[in-house]
């Protein structure tokens, strides 16, 4: 299925409450975005399966969640202060900045159209710099981190130690990272300020080739296990010349957005490079030591390093659909239900009390083990499609027959089947269709 429309997905996002433009009262913070009450549930979902699938079901994973400053000297061991940018050019007729390595036509302003008219190309630092304390002076610069990776190779040997990990063994973290784009854009795609799932997964030096290739498979299947469609999703193996200079090889998960394929996570295998470069820099000791072969050396790692925000509009836009039902058009969201943002909405038939009060006792029974909402305005017929645009799974309504027969009835989102259950069996029947 191909992937729908850019502007219907950010316009659905808007007038949903997923997603609003940062300091909107104020005309907007370009490339900054505020997550509204459904999307922060979908963002979350999507940490929370993630977090799911790669610590709490794995017996060899561990997370942390490492402060966004650190010192400066992590990112000079890092190789982020030297050459963590992009080549800027700007156009001396009509002063916009371009990244040269995303033009179409090197010599041609996108904005205006010259040609000819660009600056020499000049590196420009990603990193958002601050200073630390009152003074501000060179002595006291910090950075936002520009990616979770780095708190988890300093922390190593911390982790090993607390933790009694013994190789292979990884360690995740999610997290806000900074990266002052020359060229935010597409959305929530590329943005300034973001969240990572990042995991490091440090193994023997003749295992990384094999561990590096079973990350590729489990972290394809994460996506479609979740529903992601697998026609939208394709692995990319990076050439030799697009490797970055830490690693030995590079895989990008890449979607179908919109506008072409572009990466969603990156898989890597970063060798020794990151351990090595700290013990350089901070003179600590961050080999490991196997008693078994009495044995000391720096293991290697393998790194998925996923957008969460990224996902979380991928997940969007693959979920969206329009279908024709009754010779009526719908708008559906066909979320896999452990995303979706609320998984329950409790209706009543009409706004009259009594049938109000059962829903609200009906709604109190469930919503100590979902997200649900209650919604008792418009007619019922706009209030299923309001649920369905958002994906809710199931939509419980309470009418006039529930008041004597205690049932209610239990409407599938995706095959819009209704079942009448009783109000005291209906936990179970949920639960039995709501997977954590
Ligand atoms: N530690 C390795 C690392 O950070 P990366 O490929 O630069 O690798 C990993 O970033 C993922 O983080 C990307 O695949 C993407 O999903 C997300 N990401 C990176 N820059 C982003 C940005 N400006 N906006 C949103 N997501 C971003």
């Amino acid at each position: 299925m191909m992937p729908a429309n850019f502007d219907t997905i950010v316009s659905l996002a808007k007038k949903r409450g997923f997603v609003f433009q940062a300091s909107e009262i104020y005309g907007g913070l370009r490339s900054a975005y505020d997550y509204g009450p459904l999307g922060v549930e979908l963002l979350r979902n999507v940490k929370e399966q993630w977090w799911r699938s790669m610590v709490q079901m794995r017996d060899d994973v561990v997370g942390i969640d490492s402060a966004i400053l650190q010192s400066p000297e992590v990112w000079v061991a890092s190789g982020h202060v030297a050459s963590f940018s992009d080549p800027l050019v700007e156009c001396r007729e009509c002063n916009s900045r371009h990244r040269v390595d995303k033009l179409k036509d090197p010599n041609k302003c996108p904005t205006c159209g010259n040609s000819g008219t660009f600056t020499e190309p000049k590196e420009f630092n990603l990193m958002f710099k601050t200073h630390m304390g009152p003074v501000e002076s060179e002595d006291n610069v910090v950075y936002l981190r520009p990616e979770t990776a780095q708190g988890i190779f300093t922390n190593f040997e911390n982790v090993r130690r607390t933790s009694r990990m013994k190789l292979p063994f990884g360690v995740a973290q999610i997290g806000k990272s900074f990266r002052n784009e020359i060229t935010p854009g597409q959305f929530v795609f590329r943005t300034r300020e973001f969240e990572q799932m990042e995991m490091e997964y440090f193994c023997y030096p003749d295992d990384a080739d094999e561990t590096f290739e079973r990350w590729i498979d489990i972290r394809n299947d994460w996506y479609t296990d979740l529903g992601m469609n697998a026609d939208n999703l394709r692995m990319h193996a990076h050439d030799a010349d697009e490797l970055a200079h830490y690693a030995a090889g590079a895989f990008d998960v890449e979607y179908r957005f919109p506008w072409g394929w572009d990466e969603l996570e990156g898989i890597h295998n970063r060798t020794d490079f990151d351990l090595k470069a700290h013990m350089d820099h901070s003179g600590e000791d961050l080999t490991y030591f196997e008693q078994e072969t009495d044995s000391r050396f720096v293991p290697y790692v393998i790194e998925t390093a996923a957008g969460a925000t990224r996902t979380t509009f991928a997940f969007l836009i693959d979920a969206y659909t329009e279908e024709e039902v009754n010779g009526e058009s719908r708008v559906v969201l066909k979320l896999d239900p452990r995303l979706a943002p609320v998984k329950v909405a409790v209706l009543p038939l009409s706004k009259k009390p009594d049938l109000v009060e059962t829903t609200n006792r009906v709604a109190d029974s469930i919503r100590g083990n979902w997200q649900i909402e209650v919604d008792v305005t418009q007619s019922i017929g706009r209030r299923y499609r309001r649920q369905d645009e958002i994906g809710t799974p199931f939509c419980v309504t309470v009418d006039f027959d529930s008041l004597d027969d205690h049932q209610v009835t239990v409407r599938d989102r995706d095959t819009m089947q209704q079942d009448r259950i009783s109000i005291d069996s209906l936990a179970a029947y949920l639960s039995d269709r709501l997977p954590r």
